[in-house]
Order: C-alpha cells, then structure tokens, then sequence
C-alpha cells in the first residue's frame, strides 16, 4: 500500500502545534508551540488570548512542521485538524487553517476528537499497541476510563462527575501558591515530600471519579494551617487520587477480561502516578513520550490515520464543537 502522509493540526487549547505522520505511526515532525508564558501570569488559559495567538501562529508552526518533515505542501494526502472538545475560538482557528489547506490542495479533510487523539499518543510511542484495550484518559478537561474496542471504536466506562484530575492538580497548585500549569510543579515538588497527610478519598459506587472533594478539603486545610508541609501535601494528594485511578481501572480490566491499560492525556506524564501503574503485577501498561501526553499535532495526526483507512472523511461544512464527545 502506498504510504500515507498525514498532516495534523491541533489548536483545541493554549498549544498551537502541527505534525507530519507517515502511515499513522512515524512522526517526522511534531512542532508545538506552547503559549503557557502568555496565560501563566492569569493562572489559567484566557480564551480570547489563547485564540488570536493561534492566528499569529498557525502559519509559522504548520510551515516548520513541513520542513522538518523535509515534505512539501503537495506531499500532504490528508489534512487533518482537532474539531473538538474545547475552546470554541481556539478551535476554529486550527479546523478554518485546515480546511483552507484541504480546499486549495484538493486533499482530504478530517477533524478528530481530541481526546481519541491522546488515545492514539500511545500507538506512536508503542508500535506493539493494538486494540482492544483500556485507555484512561488523564488531562486538564477530561477523566475518562474508555474501553477501546478498536481504532475508532470506544465505550465509555467511567468518567469524573465534578473536576477533571488535571483540573483538581492545576487547583490544588494554585491553592497552596505554585502557579500555573499546577500538574509539572506538583509533580517535582512531591519529590521531596512523605505522603503523610490523610485526605479524604471520594467514594463513588460505580467507575466514575470524583476529585472535587480532595481540592476543597486541600483548600480548607491550607487555609486553616498556612505552614503545613507542601511537599508532603502534594504527595499525599497524589497518592490518594493516584489510588482512585488505579481502584477503577483495575475494576473496569477485570469487568472486560483485559489485562492492558494505556495511560493518555496531559496527567500520564505524572511520574507519580507512571510509577504506581507500572508497579502493578499481571498487567501491561502503556505511557505515551512526554511530547506525546501533553497536546500536540502527532496524536491527532494518528487518530486521522486511523479514521481515514476506516473511510472516514470531513466536508467543508466541519465546524468545532466545544463539548465533543467521545464515541
Ligand atoms: O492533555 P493536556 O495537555 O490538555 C488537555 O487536553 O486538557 O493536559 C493538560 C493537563 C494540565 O492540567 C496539567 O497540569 C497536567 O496536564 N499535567 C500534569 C503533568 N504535566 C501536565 N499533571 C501532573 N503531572 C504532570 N507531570
Ligand atoms: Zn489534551
């Protein structure tokens, strides 16, 4: 079969980022240009900022794309872009760069799910991978368990039904002064911390997650002891949500009869909780790269792949939907 060349762009969030995959798997750029030094001194992505620097920069970081890749426009046989979840604006600013691309080349055009997107991270990083297996998806929007039946096919096993764990990291961070994004800085702070602090584990009786209640009881001690620990906070936070993932993961292996789990999302680059996944017996566990947790053009390039051989395409009509489900 001839190669397939595939460009991925993907604007969902506060990363402007654009990637050149051949046949799914090999990356031969992934250019990402993160705009975290604009929305760090607001403590959190500002929308309307988020959107007009994807206008500054779609240009510039798809044409980088394209030379590393060492590729020209022409060499492109699907255009690929993030039509959804996330912020509107943002958004349409990668899917309307997309879709002018797709019109004047005369190739394919395919917006992709975002969070199927992190689920295909795996398949760049682990050329072994293949459905069916777990996927739990740990990022700034979204905890999802989702069995991955095949490439395009999933079903939601559980899901959070208040923060999304990222959230709760990003809170927890700014609640005890560490900035924003919280998740690395928590991460390299628990470092040096004993998880000797009791919080509060949410019970939820079926695969859901519920992380909300840890923040506001993070929130209520801090504000009550000032001088408490931090290291020692952000561990002990990180073990008991770490704790629930891996409670409703091993649950949801054993309903499906599956002993594969892949970690995706922003969240998995954790290494507190790469480390507690990897320690449990009788099961494989999949991470992405680091480059290929967080957001970037590469996983949606891969998920198209994979939609595109299904027979799957866009018409210019594609437009983001903010809310996008996974499915
Ligand atoms: O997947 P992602 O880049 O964007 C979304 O789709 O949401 O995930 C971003 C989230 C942020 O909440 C960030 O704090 C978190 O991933 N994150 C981490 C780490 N690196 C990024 N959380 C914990 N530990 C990390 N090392
Ligand atoms: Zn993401």
């Amino acid at each position: 079969m001839k190669n397939l060349i595939v460009l991925g762009i993907e604007t969902s969030c506060d990363e402007t980022s654009a990637a050149v995959v051949k046949n799914g798997r090999e990356v031969l750029s992934n250019v990402i240009n993160s705009q975290i030094k604009i929305h760090e001194k607001f403590g959190g992505v500002v929308p309307e900022l988020a959107s007009r620097n994807h206008v500054d920069n779609i240009n510039i970081v798809v044409k980088e794309a394209l030379k590393q890749a060492d590729i020209a426009f022409n060499d492109i046989d699907l255009v690929t872009c993030t039509s959804g979840p996330g912020l509107v604006g943002a958004l349409l600013v990668g899917i309307s760069y997309a879709k002018g691309l797709s019109f004047a080349l005369n190739k394919p055009l395919l917006g992709i799910n975002h969070i199927e997107g992190h689920v295909a991270g795996n398949y760049i990083t682990h050329k072994e991978l293949e459905p069916p297996f777990l996927c739990l998806i740990i990022s700034g929007g979204h905890t999802h368990l989702a069995y991955v039946k095949d490439y395009t096919e999933f079903e939601i096993m559980g899901k959070t039904r208040d923060d999304a764990i990222g959230e709760a990291y990003d809170k927890v961070a700014r609640i005890i002064g560490l900035g924003y994004p919280g998740g690395p800085k928590i991460d390299k702070l628990a470092l040096e911390g004993t998880p000797n602090i009791r919080l509060p584990k949410s019970d939820v009786d079926n695969l859901d997650f519920s992380f909300s209640g840890i923040k506001t009881s993070i929130l209520n001690m801090y504000n009550k002891t000032p001088e408490i620990n931090k290291a020692d906070l952000c561990i002990s936070f990180e073990k008991v949500s770490t704790e629930m993932l891996v409670e409703n993961t091993l649950k949801a292996l054993e309903q499906l009869n599956l002993n594969t789990v892949a970690l995706a999302g922003g969240v998995s680059a954790n290494s507190y909780i790469r480390k507690a996944f990897k320690e449990l017996k009788g099961i494989n566990v999949y991470y992405p790269e680091m480059q290929y947790c967080t957001d970037n053009a590469a996983m949606i390039a891969s998920a198209g792949y994979y939609r595109f051989i299904n027979g799957e395409v866009s018409d210019l009509s594609l437009n983001a939907v903010p809310n996008l489900k996974l499915k």
